[in-house]
């Protein structure tokens, strides 16, 4: 029988076959690099949902509060995504037959979480991550009064959620060395614990209340550069809330 391959495609069929078994291993160390980069790059785009959920209509037209459906964003380490009974207590009376809530019709009828109509992928897509190595805690910052929009841009605007922040640790640093440019007193409204003020913006937002130069930025999701003055205050707060600066960029404070 005629030979099919020359010595020499023998050796690059060999060749192959070895860049073949070296792939997979290559691909997961290359995976555990790229993982955690499409997640802090892709800031800005909006991510496919099994429901188009629009911020922008349910926080800021309608005004219902972030902690109607995000309960434990004050309590607890995470934020919380609401259940189908949260869309349920409105949409079983209003916007009934509306094709886009089939999902969440579908999912209140069979008791099973929400799921992507076209592909049957269950759950919402999550946008803002952090490795598991990394731990993070929603309640201490609403408590000293760090705004979402400071971590998640401005989701009060938005019709697709989308990545406010890449959350590289280099970002987190620069807070936790200078928290002082992230804590402010709502001039307006002097009287708010730092939690109220983070929710009480929202509704100066929904209501159109003249805002100042700090809360315009956040409003916009850009970053801010406080004046002189305002690191000041900053500082101040810094003390009043006895918040410990000199320890919280240590490694323990974020890997456990
Ligand atoms: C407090 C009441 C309330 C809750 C709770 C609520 N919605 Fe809505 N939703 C509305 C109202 C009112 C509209 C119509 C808003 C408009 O178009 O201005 C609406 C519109 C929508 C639409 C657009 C429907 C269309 O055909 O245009 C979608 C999708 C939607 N809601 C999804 C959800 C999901 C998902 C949840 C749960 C996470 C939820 N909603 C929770 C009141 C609510
Ligand atoms: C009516 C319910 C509802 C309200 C009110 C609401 N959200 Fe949401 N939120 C959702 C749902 C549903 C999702 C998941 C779908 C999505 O990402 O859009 C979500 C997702 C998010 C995410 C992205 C979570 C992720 O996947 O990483 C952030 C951040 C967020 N919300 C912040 C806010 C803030 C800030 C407010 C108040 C200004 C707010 N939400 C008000 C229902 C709500
Ligand atoms: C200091 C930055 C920061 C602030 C302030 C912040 N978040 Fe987050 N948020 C994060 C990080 C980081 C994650 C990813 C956490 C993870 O992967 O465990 C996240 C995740 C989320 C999620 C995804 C689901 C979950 O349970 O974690 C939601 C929803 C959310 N945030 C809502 C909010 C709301 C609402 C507020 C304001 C009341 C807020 N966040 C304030 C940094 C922040
Ligand atoms: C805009 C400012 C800001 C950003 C951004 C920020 N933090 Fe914080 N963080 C704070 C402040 C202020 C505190 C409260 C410290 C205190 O009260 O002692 C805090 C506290 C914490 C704590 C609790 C510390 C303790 O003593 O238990 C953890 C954990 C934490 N941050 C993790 C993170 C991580 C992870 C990120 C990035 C994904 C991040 N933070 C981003 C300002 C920030
Ligand atoms: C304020 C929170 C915070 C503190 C403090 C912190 N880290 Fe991180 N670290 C993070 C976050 C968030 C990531 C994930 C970054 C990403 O996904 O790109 C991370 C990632 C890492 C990684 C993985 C590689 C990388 O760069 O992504 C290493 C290693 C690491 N941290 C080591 C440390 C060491 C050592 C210290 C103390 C000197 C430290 N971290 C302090 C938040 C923190």
């Amino acid at each position: 029988m005629a030979r099919l391959f020359s010595p020499v495609a023998n050796t690059i069929a060999r060749a192959s076959l070895v860049a073949a078994v070296a792939l997979p291993v290559g691909a997961i160390v290359m995976g555990s690099v790229v993982s955690r980069s499409p997640a802090n790059t892709n800031v800005g785009v909006a991510f496919d949902q099994p429901v188009p959920f629009s911020h922008a209509h349910h926080a800021t037209e309608l005004g219902i509060d972030c902690r109607y459906c995000h309960t434990s964003v004050t309590k607890s380490s995470s934020a919380g995504i609401p259940s189908t009974e949260t869309c349920m207590s409105c949409h079983s009376q209003i916007w009934t037959d509306s094709p886009l809530l089939e999902p969440v019709r579908q999912s209140w009828a069979d008791g099973k979480p929400i799921r992507f109509a076209s592909t049957g992928e269950v759950g919402w897509n999550r946008i803002a991550k952090v490795p598991e190595f990394v731990y993070f805690n929603h309640s201490i910052h609403i408590a000293r009064g760090i705004s979402c929009n400071e971590c998640h841009g401005n989701i009060q605007e938005q019709h697709m959620t989308a990545k406010g922040k890449p959350f590289f640790m280099k970002w987190c640093l620069d807070c936790h060395r200078k928290p002082e440019k992230a804590l402010y007193v709502d001039e307006q409204q002097p009287e708010l614990t730092p939690q109220e003020k983070v929710f009480a913006f929202y509704r100066k937002i929904q209501e159109g209340a003249k805002l100042s130069a700090r809360e315009l930025a956040l409003k916009k999701g850009r970053d801010y550069q406080p004046t002189s003055q305002e690191l000041q205050k900053g500082l101040e707060l810094v003390q009043a809330m006895d918040i410990k600066v000199k320890t919280l960029a240590d490694c323990y404070i974020c890997h456990r």
